[in-house]
């Protein structure tokens, strides 16, 4: 597999997204962006990002304002669920943790977020497997409705030795969110499809949803 690995990440160095969050250090900033991106889509939660960080730069002014404010500032991005739980968060710690498994226990992070977290704002070596990251995996692998512990091992052990393990998972994400697209994928124009074994029916992988 240290093809895959090599291809995707050749292809991620010369194709890099413009995304504000890129090359963000500041665990608070990567937390409310993966938090967006966990139901908005990409384009659309770009305005939120800044707006929200703007409103909100820190942890500590996120602390700081009232439920009311949080909300307003939300206003539009939908899943209100989600900046009650920033809000909440942000009276639990003072700071955000630094492990994977200390952010698993925050309010509103499930595994996803937490290991983007780790792994983009800490550099810890653990595997974000999102929607995106599901399909190309599912693809790649020719699996049809892999139950959501199998694919986060099987994304574990695909972590590039040597590398940074935010960059690998970006380069999955991206993939998937430019390429390895749900209803036309562009086959012709992936790096890695030599290598794919969904190739010749990508419609069929991953199947039904379950996450
Ligand atoms: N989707 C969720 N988080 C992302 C990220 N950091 N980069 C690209 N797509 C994403």
């Amino acid at each position: 597999m240290e093809k895959f690995q090599e291809a995707l990440l050749a292809w991620y160095r010369e194709n890099p997204r413009s995304l504000p969050w890129r090359g963000e250090k500041d665990p608070y900033r990567i937390l409310v962006a993966e938090v967006l991106l966990q139901q908005t889509r990409t384009a659309q939660a770009i305005p939120y990002y800044h707006r929200f960080l703007a409103r909100f730069p820190t942890l500590k002014a996120l602390r700081e304002a009232s439920l009311e404010e949080v909300l307003k500032a939300w206003q539009g991005a939908g899943y209100y669920r989600r900046a009650l739980h920033l809000h909440l968060l942000a009276q639990e710690v003072e700071a955000l943790p630094r492990s994977y498994a200390e952010l698993l226990k925050l309010p509103g992070l499930g595994p996803y977020t937490a290991a983007a977290v780790a792994s983009l704002a800490f550099g810890e070596r653990v595997a974000a497997v999102d929607g995106n990251v599901r399909r190309v995996l599912s693809r790649v692998f020719a699996l049809e409705n892999p139950a959501p512990r199998m694919l986060r091992n099987l994304a574990q052990g695909l972590l590039p030795q040597g590398e940074a393990p935010g960059e690998w998972n970006q380069a999955l994400m991206d993939l998937g969110a430019t390429v390895c697209l749900p209803r036309r994928p562009l086959c012709s124009e992936c790096p890695v499809a030599p290598l794919c074994q969904g190739r010749v029916d990508p419609g069929r992988y991953p199947g039904a949803r379950r996450r």
